[in-house]
């Protein structure tokens, strides 16, 4: 039984969260002609200006190549380069910036672990533990890795359309066999909230190495890796307030520094004989190649933003926008809702009854309203719930529950435009 959720207070403890839309100045625009509401977070976020501002300052005052130069310039791009590392070690707490590879986003720490770690820890018979709801990204790869070692994977079930996974069930796959378990900590696709430090405890006590995928929860919520107990977790920066083409990988030291190099070039080796050469300690062993300085920046500039309105703030938010506009969804008729119905995170999947999900997001976008529809990248997801797409809205702190009022109103337009209400 879904209740009405009264709409979220635009002013607590001191954040006044509309205030905060004046810091991205993208949201101030008309689309077709109408106030944008930007409703497609999970996919990317929208940038604030102290990031702009940070990308802005840096090639403007700083820009060199790091690591390799004695010159000014590169000795203050490589100390930026540097803190920001220190920085996202901070944000999670690591233990320390070693802990820390940056990469190009949360694909590519699991595609680097899969292949680095995986080559060397994965044989024939083995067996790679993964949820129903995971992104093509935390799916592919791994169907790589199997295929290059005759390594099976297995997919530890949700429950239907309210996608939830079943712990007392967890035994049953977490098996001697399992080498890892690799699992998202918010599903793009369901809102689903997985309970990813229990996941990682139960795996831990079998000797399970666990790689949690944050895309979804490192910009909405506090995260803890030494709490969460996890071998490697991975985030993108664009999800959260950063430039694209930035990511992190966290690896808990002992096994990043036991695992061989994921690409061969500069900046990662110690040593190069036409022979043979060697390689530098982790992180920098992953790290082949001139980096994404300006995006490392620009996402220190982001986990700054994001601490300065706080995260356990943030998730509260997130969690009332979602709670508010699931429970106005519900009120509609010919609607189909996928995901938990309490404690989901923020964001709304459905289907509206007889319209496909690319039409209610094409007449959406006339009327301002930016919605993403298709598989969201969770085919075998869609596939279980037996369908081929939903429609999904995923917010952010800069939304408003006016905002969701609009969306809602669009929504019930839709219904008559298509003659199903
Ligand atoms: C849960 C989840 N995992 C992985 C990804 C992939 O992130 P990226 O494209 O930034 O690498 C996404 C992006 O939507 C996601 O939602």
């Amino acid at each position: 039984m879904i209740t009405e959720a009264a709409p979220p207070a635009q002013k607590k403890k001191g954040i006044d969260w509309s205030a905060l839309r004046a810091d991205f100045p993208i949201l101030d625009q008309q689309v077709h002609g109408q106030p944008l509401i930007y409703f497609d977070n999970a996919a990317t976020t929208q940038k604030p200006r102290a990031v702009l501002e940070s990308l802005r300052h840096y090639y403007e005052r700083d820009n060199a190549n790091v690591h390799r130069g004695i010159h000014e310039l590169s000795n203050r791009a490589t100390a930026a380069f540097e803190a920001a590392r220190t920085r996202a070690a901070a944000f999670i707490n690591a233990r320390s910036a070693d802990e820390i590879v940056f990469t190009r986003g949360t694909t590519e720490g699991i595609n680097l672990v899969a292949t680095a770690w995986g080559s060397k820890n994965i044989k024939a018979g083995d067996k790679i533990l993964l949820t129903e709801m995971e992104h093509h990204s935390n799916i592919v790869p791994w169907q790589l890795l199997a295929e290059r070692t005759g390594a099976k994977l297995v997919f530890f079930p949700i429950t239907g359309d309210v996608g939830l996974l079943d712990l007392n069930r967890l035994d049953e796959w977490l098996t001697k066999e399992v080498k890892l378990f690799a699992m998202t900590h918010i599903s793009n696709s369901l809102g689903t909230i997985n309970p990813v430090a229990e996941l990682c405890a139960r795996a831990r006590q079998l000797g399970i190495t666990t790689l949690i995928d944050a895309a979804q929860s490192a910009g909405h919520r506090p995260l803890d890796v030494q709490e969460l107990g996890c071998d490697f977790l991975v985030f993108s920066g664009h999800k959260m307030c950063g430039p694209t083409g930035i990511g992190v990988l966290y690896g808990r030291q002992e096994v990043l520094e036991s695992m061989p190099p994921y690409q061969g070039g500069g900046e990662m080796i110690l040593s190069v004989a036409f022979e043979k050469s060697t390689w530098k300690h982790a992180p920098h062993r992953f790290e082949a190649g001139t980096p994404d300085i300006s995006g490392a920046i620009g996402l220190h500039a982001a986990m700054d933003y994001l601490d300065k309105i706080g995260r356990t703030n943030i998730a509260q938010h997130d969690q009332e926008l979602g709670a508010y506009a699931y429970a106005k969804l519900a009120r509609l008729s010919g609607i189909r809702l996928f995901g938990p119905h309490i404690g989901r995170a923020g964001l709304v999947s459905f289907l509206l009854k007889d319209v496909h999900a690319h039409d209610v997001v094409t007449v959406a976008d006339q009327r301002g309203v930016a919605l993403r529809g298709g598989h969201h990248c969770n085919q075998p997801l869609m596939h279980k719930l037996g369908v081929e797409s939903t429609a999904r809205a995923s917010f952010y702190f800069y939304n408003t529950p006016d905002e969701i009022d609009r969306f809602v109103e669009v929504l019930g337009e839709i219904q008559k435009f298509f003659g199903v209400k």
